[in-house]
């Protein structure tokens, strides 16, 4: 059976913007210091970008922070990044939330530190109620785990008899990930010059426009999401249909 085709959103529609905020490590290699300094100066990227993005048209901003694979990485860097985090949160919280802005984690909850849970927890409650823009950083996040975790999701209501077999839907498994109530990304940005998903939002961005600017997360500045919005404005979204152009020519 077909899916139902995507709605297209207005033109003029606010935008769910996602970054995989790369380029850190290099940034720091090429100054001679330790890659792991790179990442508070990633840090300051993320307060601009922020305070920068419901300016440009944005509404929802996912900020991939931390990947399952990372935990890879040297401890050393990781728990670099477990501090940045918990310091992000203590030094922003406030202004966040006066701000209008809800704080969303995406990814496993299980397998974070309890110092780093609990923060995160703070971060969701203190803002759960505000609704003028939408932020949510990906921690611990892979989309295949993500999606597993949907399935088990769905497997166990089916076996307790809570859902039936053929109700499971695009809709309803979507609504089990971790980005479940979000829309869809519209507009995916790489930085660094890498060009892959790196296990980032893998369901979610199956008709995200994407978008690579040439330079390292931590130079990322406003004028950089600026043009990478004004290249999506420019792309023709068709969700496998035909353009409203070819179809009038017939
Ligand atoms: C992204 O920058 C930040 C994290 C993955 C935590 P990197 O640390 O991956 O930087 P590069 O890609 O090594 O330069
Ligand atoms: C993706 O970047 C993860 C984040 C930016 C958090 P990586 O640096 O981990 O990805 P690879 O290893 O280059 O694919
Ligand atoms: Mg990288």
């Amino acid at each position: 059976m077909a899916s139902a085709p995507t709605e297209p959103p207005a033109k003029d529609a606010p935008l769910h913007v996602a970054i995989v905020m790369d380029g850190n490590g290099r940034w720091a290699k090429r100054r001679g210091l330790p890659r792991k300094l790179g990442h508070p100066k990633g840090v300051e990227a993320i307060r601009r970008v922020v305070e920068a993005a419901p300016d440009l048209g944005v509404r929802w901003l996912t900020l991939y922070a931390f990947s399952t694979e990372n935990w890879g990485r040297p401890a050393g860097e990781v728990a670099e990044v477990m501090r940045l985090l918990k310091h992000y949160v203590n030094s922003d919280l406030e202004k966040l939330t006066r701000e209008g802005v809800k704080v969303r984690i995406l990814g496993r909850r299980e397998g974070l530190p309890p110092d780093v849970a609990e923060i995160v927890e703070r971060a969701e409650t203190r803002t759960a109620h505000n609704d003028k823009f939408f932020l949510q950083v990906a921690f611990n996040y892979g989309g295949r785990a993500d999606i597993v975790d949907a399935a088990r999701a769905l497997v166990a209501e089916a076996l307790a008899g809570k859902i039936d077999v053929n109700a499971i839907t695009d809709a309803a498994f979507e609504a089990r990930l971790s980005t479940g109530g979000l829309p869809s990304p519209d507009l995916v940005v790489r930085t660094s010059g890498e060009q892959r998903l790196s296990n980032f939002l893998l369901w979610e961005s199956a008709y995200s426009e994407f978008v690579f600017p040439d330079v390292l997360w931590p130079d990322f500045t406003p004028d950089h999401l600026q043009s990478a919005i004004d290249e999506f404005h420019r792309r023709e979204r068709r969700y496998g249909a035909v353009a409203d152009d070819v179809l009038a020519a017939g």
